[in-house]
């Protein structure tokens, strides 16, 4: 699908559908009331005749109006009275593709708004909006196939417009390949097809290094190697490297993800419903790299890093049991109670390498670590852990910016009793009680005084049905909008 941005005059033809907006009473927009004029007022008959109150996200679908050459209207609600907020337009815009995209119009023509930055955000939100995942379907038929094949954005000046489109479809893209990532299936993208991902983004100008087994045993990282040692594939950390500040030599921010390929539990193995799901327990690793394609592919002025510790955690002769102790990079030891808690020792050692290797301003984690988060906080916020209350606000600051929502959880030192174990210096889990913190008190144990907070994503990296209509049911691509934010908000200078 292509998007391109018109003048606000351009003339729909008979194969496209037209959306306008309306808002609250279904007062029309500007736009709206030119079509109800030229169409003799069938737009305000339609509503007369019917449910539609200008809500946010409802739609009127007015096929084949007399007086249009257009084969549809489409007018969506935003609520409001006048002015609309770029983030409203980017969801009105989305719900209007969403709404005709398997109509049998080849073409959708967007009247959201004249000004470059409406018309910007509404390219972004029907980029967002159209992804699908259909690599691997070869017998689908065609008419089950989307029928949009160009979105039209009208503006003023759509040379201005396109500008300011340039930012946004940086960041579009970055989503878009994290989605991808988090879509794979785990026999395609395992630790080393992933690294190999990772490293095909020094095309952006990011820097790419991938170390295997060996070099992470010399390093004594026992503690992400454990995870891996029973799955014949490689694991892998990747450590990418943008350096976009003016002083190349300032510290950098660091941001450190989970990438479990594929979660079987291990010898803790879980059971065989919805297992499937565990593809997507990379999902950190695929959010991380995703704002690294976004800060490179906007040449963001900043100094990051990121870094994916990759492995695939299953059960075999050579996997490791419970009961088993391992001993990280920080050179502390951990009772493996049960190997189904293997994102936290992947992260474990992920985490003590980025902080002695980098000494980072800050490090950010994003797991798919806990089923707990999901009890405790349903799918609408990622959990947020953290020893740094100015790092926590401007995370969540960000996250409300960008509708990826976040909830702080605390970091209580009693429950870190639940971790203790009688023969290491703890066990990798602590228990039902609190299952989310515990893990957190885990991981805070191996960032070393850092500034750091940690993103529980497992709610929200997958969602089906999803609510978002910028978000098609599956993959995410969770946390690259609400990094990229933090850092051009907070960290860019
Ligand atoms: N990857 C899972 C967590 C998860 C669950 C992610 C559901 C997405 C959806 C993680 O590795 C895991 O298995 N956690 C266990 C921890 C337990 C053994 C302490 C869990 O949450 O059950
Ligand atoms: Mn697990
Ligand atoms: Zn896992």
């Amino acid at each position: 699908m292509r998007i391109e941005f018109v003048p606000a005059d351009l003339h729909a033809g008979a194969t496209a559908a037209v959306a306008v907006l309306a808002h609250e009473a279904a007062a029309l927009s500007p736009e709206a009331r030119v079509i109800d004029e030229a169409t003799g007022g069938a737009l305000a008959r339609a509503i007369a005749g019917g449910r539609f109150t200008g809500a946010k996200g409802q739609i009127l679908d007015l096929v084949a109006p007399h007086g249009l050459e257009a084969a549809r209207v489409v007018l969506v609600g935003v609520d409001g009275v006048g002015a609309v907020e770029p983030e409203a337009v980017e969801a009105a815009a989305a719900h209007a593709f969403q709404a005709v995209k398997a109509s049998g119009v080849t073409e959708l023509v967007l009247k959201l708004g004249a000004d470059a930055e409406t018309a910007a955000r509404a390219a972004f939100g029907v980029k967002l909006a159209a992804y699908r995942f259909d690599k691997y379907r070869t017998t689908e038929k065609a008419e089950k196939k989307p029928s949009v094949t160009v979105v039209k954005v009208a503006a003023a000046d759509p040379v201005k417009a396109a500008k300011v489109y340039e930012g946004l479809n940086a960041l579009a893209d970055a989503i878009l390949f994290s989605r991808d990532l988090v879509s794979e299936p785990a026999n395609i993208l395992h630790p080393e097809e992933f690294a190999a991902r990772a490293k095909s983004l020094e095309s952006l100008g990011l820097e790419v290094e991938i170390l295997g087994e060996a070099e992470m045993a010399k390093l004594g990282m026992g503690s992400l190697l454990g995870v891996g040692q029973g799955s014949v594939r490689e694991s892998q950390l990747v450590i990418m490297k943008w350096n976009g500040a003016a002083d190349k030599s300032a510290q950098p921010i660091a941001f450190v993800g989970k990438g479990v390929t594929f979660d079987t539990g291990g010898i803790s193995i879980k059971p065989a419903d919805g297992m499937e799901d565990m593809k997507w327990d990379m999902g950190g690793a695929a959010a991380v790299t995703g704002v690294m394609h976004a800060l490179a592919g906007r040449k963001a002025r900043v100094n990051a890093i990121g870094v994916l510790g990759l492995v695939e955690n299953m059960p075999d002769g050579n996997a490791q049991r419970p009961g088993d102790v391992v001993t990280s990079m920080s050179g502390q030891t951990i009772e493996v109670i049960n190997t189904d808690a293997e994102g936290r020792l992947v992260l474990a050692d992920a985490l003590w390498y980025t902080q002695e290797r980098f000494k980072p301003k800050f490090m950010i984690d994003l797991a798919t670590l806990t089923g707990a988060i999901i009890i405790s906080l349903g799918h609408d916020y990622a959990g947020l852990f953290s020893n740094n209350d100015g790092l926590s606000e401007k995370l969540l600051a960000a996250g409300k910016a960008e509708r990826e929502n976040l909830w702080r959880m605390p970091l209580p030192a009693a429950y870190e009793k639940q971790i203790e174990s009688p023969i290491a210096d703890m066990k990798n889990i602590g228990g039902r009680p609190a299952g989310s913190i515990t893990a957190g008190l885990f991981l805070q144990k191996f960032v070393n005084g850092v500034p750091w907070a940690h993103l529980d994503i497992a709610a929200v990296a997958w969602r089906k049905p999803s609510t978002d209509p910028t978000v098609p049911d599956g993959a995410v691509g969770f946390g690259v909008r609400l990094l990229n934010r933090l850092v051009a908000d907070a960290y860019e200078g």
